[in-house]
């Protein structure tokens, strides 16, 4: 059990905050936001705290973090956060739903955002700063690296090796063996059927890059 810091106010921090406390065995002390953006003193009852000087309120020897931000700018901007609460000091709790369908729990990393009806099958590894919103299907024997983002229904088959950053659009598929390619961001329904590039854009099935475009200028 750990007493949790959730980074943010808006939306996946008042989700956080719900899953946290309705479906695990931690507990939430406060929320941290960048001083600039703070508006209200309190959130859910719990106080808001500058993320610049959290640490001086609440140790980590004492608290741990969380930070459930969505995948904007390729996943950096939640990767930006998640360094910087490291560098001072803070460990991670992940939240893995106990309505999602997981076989070894050792083999995720640590602030994961992992919700209802996932299926995250044996042998396949996932990384730190992940998420895996509602209902994806995660094949075997693959691997997840950080800071990657799947939205919802998506089809991940058997023995694919997802790089950093990458993005999966609502109820895309991906072909069994494949390699996803830093940066890689899948479009909506979209179904990958080889290799990606690094910061490419794929839609349509079977899925095309996008030209002239990199992932992070569209996401
Ligand atoms: C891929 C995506 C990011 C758009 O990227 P973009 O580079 O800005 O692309 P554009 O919107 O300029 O579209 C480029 C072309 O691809 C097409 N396209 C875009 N997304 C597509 C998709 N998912 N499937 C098929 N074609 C698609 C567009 O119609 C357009 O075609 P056109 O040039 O013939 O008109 C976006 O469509 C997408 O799929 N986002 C994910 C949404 C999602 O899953 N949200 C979940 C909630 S978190």
């Amino acid at each position: 059990m750990a007493d949790v810091i959730i980074f943010g106010v808006l939306d996946t921090a008042e989700l956080a905050h719900f899953y946290l406390e309705n479906d695990s065995e931690h507990h939430v002390a406060a929320f941290a936001v960048n001083r600039e953006y703070i508006k209200e003193s309190h959130f859910k009852g719990l106080p808001v705290v500058a993320f610049e000087d959290v640490e001086k309120l609440f140790p980590p020897s004492g608290y741990s973090f969380f930070v459930p931000m969505t995948a904007r700018n390729m996943n950096r901007n939640r990767e930006k956060v998640y360094l910087e609460a490291r560098a001072k000091g803070y460990s991670f709790v992940s939240y893995i739903s106990s309505r999602a369908t997981v076989y070894d729990r050792s083999l995720i990393g640590e602030n994961c955002f992992i919700l209802e009806d996932n299926t995250i099958q044996p042998f396949t590894t996932i990384g730190h700063n992940v998420v895996l919103w509602s209902g994806n299907h995660i094949g075997h024997h693959g691997r997840i690296d950080d800071h990657v983002f799947f939205t919802s229904q998506v089809v991940l088959s058997g023995h694919c090796h997802v790089h950093s950053y990458s993005f999966f659009g609502v109820n895309a598929t991906v072909k069994d063996y494949t390699n996803i390619a830093e940066g890689t961001l899948l479009g909506m329904a979209s179904s990958l059927n080889k290799d990606s590039e690094e910061w490419g854009i794929y839609v349509g099935n079977p899925a095309k890059r996008v030209p002239g475009k990199l992932s992070y200028e569209a996401y």
